[in-house]
């Protein structure tokens, strides 16, 4: 291993964002570039799997250029080559790690694979320097909502993960039939602010007692059938009350699970993740909640919370510091465990 300060050269690609970034020290951002193709899939009102592919190959080796670029690096200044292999979209993955595949190949640099919700997780690092495990995490966004312990920097415990949607997945599909457009969370969040959490008393899913899983369907349905229903009657949707009220059923069980989890492993931390981990009522509430419980929070800026190679960067150099690097024959895993 090089002495003194490395540098990690990190890809993402698992859904709909082809982004390249550099770090030194693996906390420090030189440089984070992210093309979002959420113009190209807005239309659909959802990600197209194999549009997301075409764009990732035409995007890939441009984002990567401008962050060697930005970062003033070159490819004989890189230590680490970090890469997202799953869970994700199979096509989209594929783009990420066979570009990385081809750097470490030709500039004969290790190739480190990382889980994606384990970057996820490691946005926090960057975000705050001086964050270290253990601690609890709530990973939340349009792909996964899990309940993990981060025992160190590479192990965790998955407590509790979603049995059906995603809670972001959930706040798409709702403000699809809402009418507000995709992605829908960050919409929602804002015509929400207007609107009264206990105007409709949406079904707040708790499962088996003592259970950290989650099931957002449910409560997803109750929003469509209340839609429904009140068309049908004739009588208006007050878009910003059911906004306000769907996230309020969602976000009091996701606060009760995630801090009832930190009191009962006596965890003083709890970090977020994930897209949904910018909207602003669940961090209110959030803030709340570990007050009372003498928690402290911790959150990254949106722009680390959505999908980013920084977060992929940085996982990566804490695998490779503590030895782990893959070979040209790993495989993207859509399904990747945690
Ligand atoms: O982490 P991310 O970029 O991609 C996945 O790995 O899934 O998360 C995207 C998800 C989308 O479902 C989007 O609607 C949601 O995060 N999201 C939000 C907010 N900002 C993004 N949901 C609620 N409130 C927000 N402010
Ligand atoms: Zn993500």
């Amino acid at each position: 291993m090089k002495q003194g300060k490395l540098v990690t050269l990190a890809i993402e690609s698992s859904c709909d964002e082809t982004a390249a970034a550099v770090l030194l020290e693996g906390r420090r951002i030189l440089s984070n570039i992210i093309a979002s193709q959420i113009k190209t899939h807005q239309v659909f009102g959802g990600v197209v799997p194999e549009i997301a592919s075409r764009h990732h190959l035409d995007n890939v080796n441009k984002v990567v250029t401008q962050a060697l670029e930005q970062a003033d690096v070159g490819m004989k200044d890189v230590d680490i080559i970090g890469v997202t292999y799953g869970p994700g979209l199979v096509g989209a993955l594929l783009i990420g790690l066979a570009t990385a595949k081809a750097y470490a190949l030709a500039a004969e640099k290790p190739l480190v694979g990382v889980h994606h919700i384990q970057g996820h997780i490691s946005a926090n690092y960057i975000e705050h320097q001086d964050l270290e495990p253990p601690f609890m995490a709530l990973v939340i966004s349009g792909g996964h909502t899990n309940i993990v312990q981060v025992t160190d920097y590479n192990q965790c415990e998955v407590l509790g993960q979603t049995r059906d949607d995603a809670a972001g997945e959930a706040y798409d599909k709702v403000a699809r039939v809402l009418g507000l457009g995709y992605p829908g969370g960050p919409l929602i969040d804002k015509i929400a602010k207007q609107g009264d959490p206990a105007a409709v008393a949406f079904k707040r899913v708790f499962l088996e007692k003592g259970s950290l899983d989650f099931s957002f369907s449910g409560t997803k349905t109750g929003v469509l059938n209340y839609v429904n229903s009140e068309k049908q009657s004739g009588r208006e949707i007050k878009v910003p009350d059911v906004a306000a009220s769907f996230q309020q059923a969602i976000l009091e069980v996701v606060v009760a699970k995630t801090v009832g989890a930190a009191v009962a492993r006596k965890q003083d931390k709890i970090v977020m993740a994930g897209g949904v981990a910018s909207n602003s009522r669940l961090r209110e509430m959030m803030t709340d909640a570990c007050e009372k419980e003498g928690v402290r929070l911790y959150c990254p800026s949106p722009i680390l919370c959505t999908d980013n190679a920084a977060m992929i960067g940085c996982a990566a150099y804490y695998k490779y510091k503590a030895g782990y690097t893959d070979g040209l024959d790993l495989d993207a895993d859509p399904r990747l465990p945690l």
